[in-house]
């Protein structure tokens, strides 16, 4: 099969909600891609934060294939061995005590939403139903998670969405104090807001974050699928806050792309929650519940590369801020980083593609980065230079960037 031949069919075929690149991939090694033509890419988006032991991981291949021989599904009527592992060792990274499997983070915030109304519901308080969101923020596209993901070019073709959300922009405290009450149910964010510009929250709203949920009582629900699990360094991002949350996300990072989500849930929300709540047919399944322990005890080991690769990164995308003055802010931490521009950050992805280096725009301005958490030191310097001929063959004319050639 060609490129040529692929991207027909799909045209033909395939409900057109994507805007793809014009590449296809047909094989991956490590941080490597490999398209039809067989010409290599370094991965620096890992299927937007997903593949974080990179790709045809020899052990978590092994795993899996293991798995698919001995049982790969049973549903949720029926005990297998390997949920309650998985739940116990999410326990231990996030300190809250139970776990809901799912098959994505969009599904991981829907169970949240959902227990969080159930948490006050069970207890008879039925006027706490309206939820607190950031603006910049995402968690998804189903009709609960859209509801409270900010930006209204997602949002505005399907409303009416659920109502009684409120956003306040992540450095209004003010704002936050007003719009966390007695009413509210939840307040959702991420403590890394990744689609919305790889924005981090502040020590201060974090604090005011914290704050203002325990005082009113409100739920703190981390959204963690793409900050969370090893992405900066830390179990979960939540917790260089101090943030105790009540519920928590994990998506992305835990089957290093065999789907599967988690909605963590601390002990006093879970005894609201009963049998019949909710559920689904594949969640917590053999196969991915198998894969996400490997992956797990492979972060377990990777945190002290996270740590060094993550400082370097940090300073060779300073040093790239240095001499490209189009760069206006390094966003992020770890292995979770942005590259906020003052022009359309389309140009600079589109030369590093053709450079063989793959990023991604978000925000429209911000360049992002998330490479695979087993990055070594000579692929992230590769991708520096990569990175370092794509902003100087963009030049600024204006608020807009021109391609040089
Ligand atoms: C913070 C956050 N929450 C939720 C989601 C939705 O996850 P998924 O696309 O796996 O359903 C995303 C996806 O990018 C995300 O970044």
């Amino acid at each position: 099969m060609t490129t040529e031949t692929v991207t027909a069919l799909e045209a033909q075929h395939v409900l057109q909600t994507y805007k793809r690149q014009p590449v296809v991939f047909v094989r991956g090694e490590g941080t490597r891609l490999f398209d039809a033509d067989g010409r290599a890419y370094l991965d620096f988006i890992s299927g937007i934060g997903v593949a974080v032991l990179g790709h045809a991981h020899p052990g978590l291949a092994a795993v899996i294939a293991d798995q698919a021989r001995t049982l790969v599904h049973t549903s949720n009527l029926y005990y297998h061995p390997l949920q309650g592992q998985l739940a116990a060792r999410l326990s231990a990274l996030s300190g809250l005590q139970r776990a809901f499997f799912c098959n994505s983070g969009t599904e991981a915030v829907e169970a949240c939403l959902k227990f969080a109304r159930r948490f006050w519901y069970s207890q008879g308080v039925t006027n706490r139903t309206a939820y607190v969101a950031l603006e910049h923020g995402f968690s998804g596209r189903t009709m609960g998670a859209l509801s409270v993901t900010a930006n209204a070019h997602y949002r505005d073709p399907f409303g009416p969405l659920i109502p009684g959300v409120t956003f306040v922009a992540p450095d209004d405290i003010a704002g936050l104090e007003a719009a966390v009450t007695q009413s509210t149910a939840a307040l959702i964010a991420e403590p890394i807001q990744g689609e919305g510009g790889v924005r981090a929250l502040s020590p201060e709203f974090a604090a005011a974050i914290a704050r203002v949920t325990k005082t009113t009582g409100t739920l703190l629900i981390a959204d963690e699928v793409q900050c969370g699990l090893g992405r900066t360094g830390h179990s979960f991002h939540y917790q260089s806050f101090g943030w105790t949350p009540d519920l928590v996300t994990v998506g992305k990072a835990i089957g290093s792309g065999i789907p599967i989500g988690a909605a963590l849930v601390g002990e006093h929300v879970a005894t609201q929650i009963f049998a019949g709540d909710h559920g689904t047919t594949y969640g917590g399944n053999l196969l991915s519940t198998r894969a996400a322990l490997y992956v797990l005890a492979q972060l377990e080991a990777l945190k002290p590369h996270i740590a060094e690769m993550g400082t370097l990164f940090e300073q060779r995308l300073q040093d790239l801020q240095r001499q490209h003055p189009v760069i206006t802010s390094v966003r992020g931490a770890g292995l979770m980083r942005g590259l906020e521009l003052a022009v359309d950050a389309q140009p600079v992805v589109d030369a590093a593609l053709k450079a063989g280096l793959l990023v991604n725009r978000t925000a429209e301005r911000v360049v992002r980065m998330l490479p695979p958490l087993t990055v070594t030191k000579t692929e992230l310097e590769e991708a520096i230079g990569v990175l370092d001929g794509a902003l100087a063959s963009v030049k600024v004319e204006g608020s807009t960037v021109e391609m040089r050639a």
